[in-house]
C-alpha cells in the first residue's frame, strides 16, 4: 500500500469505486487512475466529457490527484463537446485511445466502418476493472506476471452509437518499469461492424522535445540505430511484408534531446507481435506529441458480427530516467523474465556447429558425420543439419513443403545420422521452412491452392517459393504432421525455424470475399498456432527462430523461443553495429551469433579468429564453418573458446548490459560490459576495428559498478581499485596493435 487514502483490497469490479490493488490506484472523485511500476507513474483521467485522457507517464509520483496536469487547451474553431463549454476540445485533448471522425484531425488509434459505410466512431469510458496479475491474450504472444507481480486495469469503454465495447488493458509490473497496454473489442451491437484499424497503444507527450530512435537495415545489416529529432508531421515506422522485417525493427523509443546512455529520459515501445506494424509519432499544431504503435491498418479490416471479439496485439512501454541504458536493461529483465518460457529460458544454450556455412546444400550424411566428429573432439556439443535434407532439395528453388528426408543426401536416413552423431556424444537440431512452399514440390503439385493467392493474378515469386496460407487449420495441420514424422522419427533437439520471404498477392481460398483483409493478420496467427503446438509437444526442443537472417527478430517470436539467429552476417565486425542495436530493446542471451570462416562469406572480410569468438560469445554462441578444413590454429583454439565461452556465460546471460563504445558514432572501437545482478564481478569486452597511429593508451570509464566496492582484474590481483576509480577515471586500453583486435578483462570483487 502506497498512498494511505486510498483503500486497499485485491480484486475490484467498479462497482467498488475508490479501490485499488497492489500498483494501481483509483481516486474515484478525480476520476483518476494512477498505475505505478517500479519507479514509473502513468495516469490517466476520466475527463468530464467521458473521454479517458492522459495525463501523465514518467517517473513515479506519489500524489493522488494529478488532475491539474490534464491538458485542456482551448482550440477556437476546432469541434468540442457540448458545442462551446469548454470541456473537451477534441483536436486538443490527450486521448488515451483517440477515434475517428468527431474533431481530432491527429491520427486516430482505431477506426470502424459501420453497417451504414460509415467510420465515425468515438470512445467513452463505461466501467472499469482491477486485479492482480496480467491475463493472457487468446492466440497471441504477450509476457506474462503472476498475481504479485503485476497489476491489470482494464477500462471497458463503447463506442455508443455501433455497439463496439472496447476494452483498454493496463498492466503495471511490481519490479520493473514496465506498462504493457493492449486492447480488446467486442460487438455488443445488433449489427456487424469492421474494424479498420486497431492499434495497440497511444501515448500523448506534452512536448515534442524528443528524439526518435528507430532500429533499421536491411538483409545481413538489421537493426541498425538511427536517431532524429521529431518535428512537425508524422514520423513513422512500419512494415507491410507479412513479418515484422529487416527493414524497420517494431521498435521505437522516444528519448529527451540529451540522452545517453547513461542520462536523460527514454521512453521505449516494442510490439509483441511479428506481422505487419505501424510506429507513428505526430508532432500536433501545439508542438505536442501523439505516439501510436499497432498493427498496420494499410489493408487491415476485420468483420466483427454480433458477439464476436478481436484482440490487438501488446505493446510493452518501457520508461527511464537514467538513459538509454538502463530502458534497455528493462526490456532485458523484462523479457528474460517474462516473456521468454520453455526449459532453456534460464539455462546456458550448448555450443552448436551449423553446416550452413560450411556446406550450403551440398552435403551428405558423411559429410556431416565429419563435421561432428571434428566438433565432438574440440568440445562442441550439437550438430544442425541446415536447408537441404528433405524432398529432392539441392539448391533453393525447390521441395519447400515436402518435409520427408531426401534419401540421396541422408543415405541410411534421418535416424541413422543422428543416432551416429548421439554415439559421439553430441546433440542433433535440424531446419525446417514451415511456412512455405516450393512449385517445384510434391505439396504444391497436390495443394496448389495452400498458397497464398489472389484469384486471376500472377504470383510473385521470392527465393523461388511462395507462402503458405496459415489462416487455414488444414494447411497448418499438414505441416504440424509433417514435422511430427520427423521429430519422432529421431532424437532431435534443435529446431531452427526459418521464413525466407515476404508476403505478396494476399489472398486466401477459402476467406469470403468480406475477410480476405484479415488474412495478413490470420497468417501470423496462424504461425504462433503451430508454433505453440510444437513448443508445447516437444517441451525438451530448443527453438531458434529465423528469417533470411534477423527478419523477425522481436518480442513475439521470443515468446516461442528463446533464441532468434541475429543475422545472416556473421562477420565480427559487421556483427558489432548489429548486436550493439539488437541489444537495445532484446537481450544478448537471446541473440543467435556464430564464429564463421573467413573471409567472411558475405562481406569478404578476414578478422582474427579469437574476436570472431568474443564477438559470439556474448550472443547464444556456435560455430557456423566446416571445422574439418578451417587452418589448424583455428580449431586448435576452439576448445579455449569454448571453456571461455563456459566461463562467462551464466554472467552474459543473466546479468546486466551496459554498452560503452558506440560504433554507430566511431566506427573505430567498442566495448561493453556485463555486471552480475550482486554487482560482485563484471566481463568487460573491447573490440579495437581499426588501429590508430600514435594513440599509445586510451582511457575507458566503466560502468555498472558499485562504486564502494573494490575490485581486481583476474590477470592482476594485486591491484585492487575501488568501483568508483573504475567508473570515474576508468581503465587504460594500451596500444593495440592491428585492425579487429579484441581484449576482455575479468573484474572480481576484492573481499
Ligand atoms: C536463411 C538463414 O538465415 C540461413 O542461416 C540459412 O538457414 C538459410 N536461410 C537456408 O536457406
Amino acid at each position: 500500500m502506497k498512498c494511505e487514502t486510498f483503500t486497499v483490497i485485491i480484486i475490484v469490479e467498479n462497482k467498488d469505486k475508490g479501490a485499488t490493488a497492489m500498483g494501481i490506484y483509483y481516486n474515484e472523485k478525480a476520476s483518476l487512475f494512477r498505475l505505478d511500476a517500479k519507479d514509473t507513474s502513468y495516469i490517466l483521467k476520466i475527463a468530464s466529457c467521458g473521454y479517458p485522457a492522459h495525463v501523465y507517464f514518467g517517473k513515479r509520483l506519489p500524489d493522488e490527484d494529478l488532475t491539474y496536469l490534464l491538458r485542456l487547451d482551448e482550440n477556437p474553431f476546432t469541434p468540442e463537446t457540448n458545442n462551446r463549454d469548454k470541456a473537451c476540445y477534441h483536436d486538443t485533448l490527450p486521448f488515451e485511445y483517440p477515434s475517428f471522425g468527431t474533431g481530432d484531425y491527429r491520427e486516430p488509434a482505431f477506426k470502424i466502418l459501420d453497417e451504414n459505410g460509415c467510420s465515425t466512431c468515438s470512445l467513452t469510458y463505461v466501467s472499469h476493472r482491477i486485479y492482480g496479475g496480467k491475463p493472457k491474450l487468446e492466440g497471441l504472444p504477450a509476457t506474462f506476471a503472476e498475481e504479485n507481480e503485476a497489476t491489470t486495469l482494464e477500462l471497458y469503454c463503447e463506442d455508443k452509437a455501433s455497439g463496439l465495447q472496447i476494452v483498454l488493458v493496463y498492466t503495471a509490473f511490481e519490479e520493473l518499469d514496465v506498462i504493457t497496454r493492449s486492447v480488446r473489442f467486442e460487438n455488443k451491437g445488433e449489427n456487424a461492424v469492421y474494424l479498420t484499424r486497431a492499434f495497440s497503444t497511444c501515448v500523448e507527450f506534452d512536448d515534442c522535445n524528443y528524439d526518435m530512435i528507430t532500429l533499421n537495415g536491411s538483409w545481413a545489416r538489421e537493426r541498425h540505430i538511427e536517431r532524429a529529432p521529431l518535428h512537425h508531421g508524422k514520423q513513422l515506422i512500419d512494415s507491410m511484408r507479412g513479418e515484422s522485417s529487416h527493414q524497420n525493427n517494431p521498435f521505437v523509443a522516444l528519448v529527451s534531446h540529451n540522452a545517453t546512455e547513461q542520462i536523460g529520459e527514454a521512453y521505449g515501445f516494442n510490439f509483441v507481435y511479428s506481422g505487419n506494424f505501424f510506429a507513428q509519432a505526430e508532432v500536433t499544431q501545439h508542438k505536442k506529441a501523439r505516439f501510436l504503435m499497432g498493427i498496420n491498418s494499410l489493408d487491415f479490416s476485420w468483420l466483427l458480427e454480433k458477439g464476436e471479439s478481436f484482440v490487438a496485439p501488446e505493446v510493452v512501454m518501457v520508461y527511464s530516467d537514467e538513459g538509454i541504458g538502463k530502458m534497455s536493461r528493462t526490456f532485458h529483465d523484462l523479457y528474460r523474465q517474462h516473456l521468454i518460457r520453455g526449459q532453456y529460458k534460464d539455462k546456458r544454450r550448448p555450443i552448436l556447429i551449423n553446416n550452413w556455412e560450411a556446406t550450403y546444400f551440398n552435403f551428405n550424411t558423411q559429410k556431416l558425420i565429419d563435421i561432428a566428429k571434428e566438433a565432438s573432439k574440440l568440445g562442441i556439443e550439437m550438430l544442425v543439419m541446415d536447408d537441404g535434407w528433405f524432398g529432392h532439395r539441392d539448391s533453393d528453388n525447390s521441395s519447400l513443403g515436402d518435409w520427408f528426408v531426401y534419401e540421396k543426401k541422408l543415405e541410411g536416413g534421418l535416424k541413422n545420422l543422428v543416432d551416429e552423431v548421439n554415439k559421439l556424444g553430441m546433440k542433433f537440431g535440424i531446419w525446417f521452412e514451415p511456412e512455405m512452399i516450393s512449385p517445384d514440390s510434391e505439396l504444391f503439385k497436390a495443394h496448389p491452392e495452400w498458397a497464398i493467392q489472389v484469384k486471376g493474378r500472377e504470383l510473385t515469386l521470392c527465393r523461388e517459393q511462395y507462402v503458405l496460407d496459415y489462416s487455414r487449420e488444414d494447411v497448418r495441420d499438414y505441416v504440424h504432421s509433417m514435422m511430427k514424422d520427423i521429430l519422432d522419427n529421431a532424437n532431435i533437439e534443435y529446431i531452427k525455424w526459418d521464413m525466407n520471404r515476404q508476403l505478396t498477392e494476399v489472398g486466401s481460398q477459402t476467406l469470403p470475399k468480406n475477410r480476405q483483409r484479415e488474412l495478413w493478420h490470420r497468417y501470423v496467427l496462424g504461425v504462433y498456432d503451430l508454433m505453440e503446438r510444437i513448443t508445447s509437444e516437444y517441451p525438451h526442443i530448443l527453438l531458434e527462430n529465423c528469417s533470411g537472417g534477423g527478419a523477425r527478430f522481436d518480442p513475439g517470436m521470443l515468446y516461442y523461443s528463446p533464441q532468434i539467429w541475429c543475422s545472416d552476417d556473421t562477420d565480427a565486425i559487421e556483427r558489432l553495429k548489429i548486436q550493439h542495436g539488437t541489444s537495445i530493446c532484446y537481450p544478448c542471451s537471446a541473440m543467435g551469433a556464430h564464429v564463421s570462416d573467413c573471409p567472411n562469406h558475405t562481406v569478404g572480410r578476414s578478422t582474427p579468429f579469437s574476436t570472431r569468438g568474443h564477438v559470439a560469445m556474448v550472443g547464444t554462441f556456435g560455430y557456423e564453418l566446416d571445422v574439418t578444413k578451417i587452418p589448424q590454429a583455428d580449431r586448435d583454439a576452439i576448445p579455449g573458446q569454448i571453456a571461455e565461452f563456459n566461463k562467462y556465460n551464466t554472467l552474459v546471460r543473466t546479468g546486466d548490459h551496459y554498452r560503452i563504445g558506440n560504433v554507430f558514432e566511431d566506427n573505430t572501437w567498442d566495448a561493453w560490459m556485463f555486471v552480475s545482478k550482486d554487482k560482485s564481478e563484471a566481463l568487460f569486452e573491447f573490440i579495437q576495428v581499426l588501429g590508430r597511429p600514435n594513440e599509445r593508451s586510451r582511457r575507458i570509464k566503466l560502468c555498472g559498478l558499485c562504486p564502494e566496492k573494490y575490485y581486481y582484474e583476474e590477470s592482476n590481483p594485486e591491484l585492487k581499485l575501488s568501483g568508483a576509480a573504475l567508473m570515474n577515471a576508468g581503465i587504460n586500453i594500451g596500444n593495440i596493435w592491428g585492425d579487429y583486435q579484441s581484449r576482455i578483462l575479468h573484474f572480481i570483487e576484492a573481499k
